[in-house]
């Protein structure tokens, strides 16, 4: 299958790797070009019905809340991204985690930054906002803004901000890989940095034939679904494997087996 006609593979792609999960911003609001890009690609990147993306302009920082207390709090962000899932629907979570990560991608590739963000923030103060349709429910949000050029204290003390992110080995989460296919060791490079709750990474990939698993860990990770995180690295996952040219699609799975990718 083509890609989506919204996807802009190439320069999604290409910031994968700068990309960090930011929680410190300036407070200046973004310009009018970044919202409209970001407000067109959350209604136009609509692979799946069950999830979708939406984006408030103007944020109040009350949708934020700390991990202990205020520690831990986002702080500064103008905008904010709302994350969406049809709770009714059995592959919502990893559908979102896909369609969602393409919108932290875009933003950062408009030198924008993000952060995923299951745990600590206000539902309620969410859903006063945004209407929900009767089996909707808001999985998680994102800051959206200009970061801090600076970590505070705080980021670099609780979340590394300053550090290289710390990854699993390809081995680890792909066993085997140095002999697939450079789509598939591709798509798996660019799968092992996404981001992931507590960074657990619970993704894991493994080759049938032609095609290529992406599977949970099993891991258990409090309040986010590793369904959703299994959905980011699927999207990272796809990215990697287009950028060597391999045109392909995904078909759902059942049980810890999340989805198949294979080339067309
Ligand atoms: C689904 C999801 C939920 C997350 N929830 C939180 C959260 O509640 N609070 C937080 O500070 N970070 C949260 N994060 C950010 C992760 O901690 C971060 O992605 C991970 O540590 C990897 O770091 P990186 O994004 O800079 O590569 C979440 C990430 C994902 C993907």
């Amino acid at each position: 299958m083509p890609s989506h006609p919204a996807m802009e593979a190439s320069t999604w792609l290409a910031t994968i790797p700068s990309r960090r999960s930011r929680r410190a911003f300036d407070t200046h609001a973004l310009s009018h070009e970044d919202l409209d890009a970001i407000a067109t690609l959350c209604s136009r990147f609509t692979p799946y019905e069950d999830a979708r993306v939406l984006l408030l302009p103007e944020a109040p920082e009350t949708v934020f809340t700390g991990l202990i207390g205020s520690y831990g709090k986002v702080t500064g962000s103008p905008s904010a991204l709302v994350f969406i899932a049809d709770a009714a629907s059995p592959h919502a979570e990893e559908h979102l985690g896909y369609t969602g990560e393409a919108v932290v991608l875009a933003a950062d590739a408009r030198g924008m930054q993000t952060c995923w963000i299951g745990g600590s923030f206000s539902r309620s103060a969410v859903t006063r906002i945004v209407t929900l349709r009767e089996s909707q429910v808001v999985r998680a949000v994102s800051p959206l803004g200009h970061a801090l050029l600076e970590p505070p204290r705080a980021e670099r003390v609780m979340f590394g901000a300053s550090k290289p992110k710390s990854r699993r080995s390809l081995d680890q989460i792909a066993a085997g890989q140095e002999d697939w296919p450079a789509w598939a060791q591709a798509g798996v490079r660019a799968a092992q940095v996404a981001p992931s709750a507590m960074n657990r990474q619970p993704w894991r990939f493994r080759m049938e034939g032609d095609s290529v698993i992406v599977a949970t860990s099993g891991v258990r990770t409090p309040v986010v679904s590793t369904r959703l995180d299994c959905g980011i690295a699927m999207l990272h996952f796809e990215l990697g494997a287009r950028g060597e040219g391999l045109d392909g699609e995904w078909e759902a799975l059942e049980g810890h087996d999340i989805a198949r990718w294979s080339p067309r």
